[in-house]
């Protein structure tokens, strides 16, 4: 099945509002010279940053995302933000991701909250699943990751695959300069996640969801990543906070 690649930048907690617009600019204007068409690109910056980088994108085909959300739609909740909110500005939103699991002690209850909110509102959600090294060196990833989906994803509510984005990051992988092997993704896409899919959307839906690899993605590897049958874009960290090793990333997805 042929899904068009998503290449997304998840600029985490970096860059003021000024210093995300510069960025953006300059993205923009590479992205003018690279051939149109035949991949999505989506940047989810800091919530500060989403309302002028709207402005700046309004008839551009980049992609907005927001990189955390709360499930309900308003309420006491000091410090939370919205899908009303994220919605007047973005089309996807990045939910479940390692640093949320592990430093804010979100649980797969909860990311399926946000996950089922999100696709209520319009949002279209890039769950991340991913294990650590101990449960990798323990041989324990794939039925990790099968329950992180199985629970993540119960009741949501989809009838398309464009509703749906899955990021495959090992957690020991991020930040780290280490990347799985291209091939292992690529087999534990087809082996677990696929079929995890398959199981729980059925095979139309499930088929066309796209699964995204992220883990220390860079300029230099982004091709071999790519390449692979079963990986359908990247969810870059630090590299996506440089315009010409972003550029090069989308470059490698053509
Ligand atoms: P790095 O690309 O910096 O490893 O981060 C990956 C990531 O966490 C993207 O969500």
């Amino acid at each position: 099945m042929k899904r068009t690649p998503l290449i997304a930048g998840n600029w985490k907690m970096h860059l003021t509002e000024a210093q995300a617009v510069t960025l953006a600019r300059k993205l923009l204007w590479g992205l003018t010279r690279l051939p149109a068409g035949g991949v999505e690109v989506l940047l989810c910056p800091p919530f500060t940053a989403l309302s002028s980088l709207h402005k700046l994108l309004i008839s551009d085909p980049i992609r907005l995302g927001g990189q955390n959300m709360h499930a309900s739609t308003q309420g006491a909740f000091t410090g939370e933000i919205s899908p009303l909110m994220l919605a007047e500005f973005c089309q996807y939103v990045i939910l479940g991701h390692s640093e949320r699991r592990a430093l804010f002690q979100e649980t797969d209850e909860d990311i399926n909250l946000k996950a089922r909110s999100a696709v209520q509102h319009g949002l279209v959600p890039i769950l991340c699943v991913g294990e650590t090294l101990a449960e990798r060196q323990a041989g324990r990833a794939e039925t990790i990751i099968y329950a992180q989906l199985m629970a993540g994803l119960q009741q949501v509510g989809i009838h398309r695959g464009s509703q749906l984005v899955i990021a495959y990051e090992p957690v020991w992988a991020i930040g780290t300069g280490q990347t799985a092997t291209p091939e292992v993704v690529n087999q534990l896409i087809a082996a677990t996640i696929r079929p995890a899919l398959v199981r729980l959307f059925g095979e139309p839906v499930g088929q066309a969801i796209r699964v995204l690899y992220g883990g220390s993605v860079n300029a230099g590897n982004a091709v071999v990543f790519l390449s692979q049958p079963e990986i359908d874009g990247a969810l870059v960290g630090g590299a996506s906070l440089d315009s010409d090793a972003f550029l090069a990333i989308v470059s490698a997805a053509l």
